[in-house]
């Protein structure tokens, strides 16, 4: 019997987890200048959480989540997005964070949602998000983009676009729900089944419908900025202004809702124009009402997630992955049992004294040990020989240069190594 990855994940080779492990690398870097520290939570959660915070008529909860009955009949499901278990460790950990004038938290790792399998979606996807907890000031919008655009910026994606938008608050979503019936009744009968069936429930899902045929219908909808009650008014456009004083370009896209309801105010999206259809490599906002859904005290926020599979897809396009170094630096040969023992030993110092490299288990012959130290990128190769038990010396190979060096103690390669 052969088994493979389930449809919609895939393993990530060694380039590629390299690519992954910089890649988050570098975002944390960027995120640790804005002051966010990383909180780690469990990859599961009760499955309530998921269907309070993200909505019980989204599509994530309707069809998308990997839910089960654990052996104590709890229900179980992984965690779809990031956002919600945040929260919840916020909550959970309140006095860690309460004394904060915002907590600024950071999180990364594996996400799941049973979507149909394309270029750029999976069921398994990694994600580095950010929270900003405890502040409804409309510059804590601003710095969360911009770092965001930062942190995209800094690993070469120069054309990282903003597209914003304000979905308004519990005041004016109302009007803007009864703006948006009144156009969609019109065209109702034009559009997909899902799209029938949110009209009553959740008219805002409508225009998140992936549904190309669906989409073309909604030009011309009533932009929901005229919709605004003044407080989101005043807040969008403080956003909106600050984000032209720190020169981050965006455009108003006046049709964006975002898939999850946490949000409020401010939704944004950065896309690509290097990706096909599924073309948002960040997507995020303000969600003034969910840690208050969530149990706690009213308690404003702003976050963002990353998509990291889109984003190296990106990097890909435009041939800037970053990788950690995966070649080795010597490669160390012994040929004979006294010879293998003691190059072993001198890998084992050479590793000590912070020098990279693989020891030749095999016992073939110089030639191989020296061809598959080329095929790991080694530099150079100690070699052991007949000769070198002999006379207790140690053979320096440069694989450029070809140029060869007899050595009287470890710390004499370990110099000609370094220099
Ligand atoms: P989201 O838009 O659902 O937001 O996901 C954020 C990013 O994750 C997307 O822009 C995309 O790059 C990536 N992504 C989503 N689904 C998939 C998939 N099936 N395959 C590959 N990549 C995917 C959230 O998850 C919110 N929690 C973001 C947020 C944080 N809002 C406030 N704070």
């Amino acid at each position: 019997m052969k088994y493979n990855s389930p449809r919609g994940t895939r393993d990530l080779l060694p380039k590629e987890s390299s690519i992954f492990r910089s890649t988050i690398k570098s975002i944390l870097n960027t995120f640790k200048l804005f002051n966010y520290q990383e909180l780690t939570t469990p990859i599961f959660e009760s499955t309530g959480l998921f269907e309070r915070a993200v909505g019980a008529t989204t599509d994530i909860v309707e069809k998308e989540m990997y839910t089960f009955k654990d052996k104590g009949d709890r229900s179980i499901t992984l965690r779809p997005e990031g956002t919600a278990s945040i929260v919840r460790a916020y909550l959970q950990s309140l006095s860690s964070f309460q004394k904060q004038h915002v907590a600024k938290l950071a999180y990364v790792g594996p996400m799941f949602r049973y979507e149909r399998p394309q270029t750029g979606r999976y069921r398994q996807f990694y994600q580095i998000g950010v929270e900003a907890i405890g502040s409804n000031s409309p510059l804590v919008d601003v710095e969360t983009m911009v770092m965001g655009v930062a942190a995209l910026n800094k690993l070469g994606v120069e054309k990282a676009e903003i597209a914003i938008n304000s979905v308004g608050c519990d005041v004016c979503r109302p009007v803007i729900r009864e703006q948006l019936k009144e156009f969609v009744g019109s065209i109702k009968k034009n559009l997909c089944d899902d799209c029938q069936n949110r009209f009553d429930q959740n008219p805002l899902r409508i225009l998140d419908c992936k549904n190309p045929k669906c989409q073309t219908y909604f030009m011309g909808m009533p932009s929901m900025a005229n919709a605004l009650c003044k407080e989101c008014n005043d807040h969008f456009i403080c956003v909106l202004d600050q984000l032209d004083e720190n020169d981050i370009p965006y455009t108003v896209d006046s049709n964006l809702v975002r898939g999850l309801d946490y949000y409020t105010k401010t939704v944004f999206e950065i896309r690509s124009s290097l990706l096909g259809a599924q073309n948002a490599i960040c997507g995020g906002g303000r969600y003034d009402n969910l840690i208050e859904e969530l149990g706690g005290r009213s308690t404003p926020a702003f976050g963002f997630a990353i998509g990291i599979d889109r984003l190296v897809m990106v990097l890909d396009q435009l041939n800037i992955l970053p990788d950690d170094e995966l070649d080795i630096e010597v490669i160390c040969i012994g040929i004979g049992t006294e010879a293998q023992n003691k190059s072993f030993q001198i890998m084992q110092k050479l590793r000590a004294a912070g020098i990279k490299g693989e020891y030749y288990f095999k016992n073939k012959s110089i030639g191989d040990g020296i061809k598959q130290g080329l095929l790991l990128g080694a530099k150079f190769a100690i070699i052991l020989g007949e000769e070198e038990i002999d006379n207790k010396l140690i053979l320096l190979k440069d694989l450029g240069s070809k140029e060869q060096t007899h050595y009287k103690s470890i710390q004499e390669v370990v110099k000609a190594i370094k220099q």
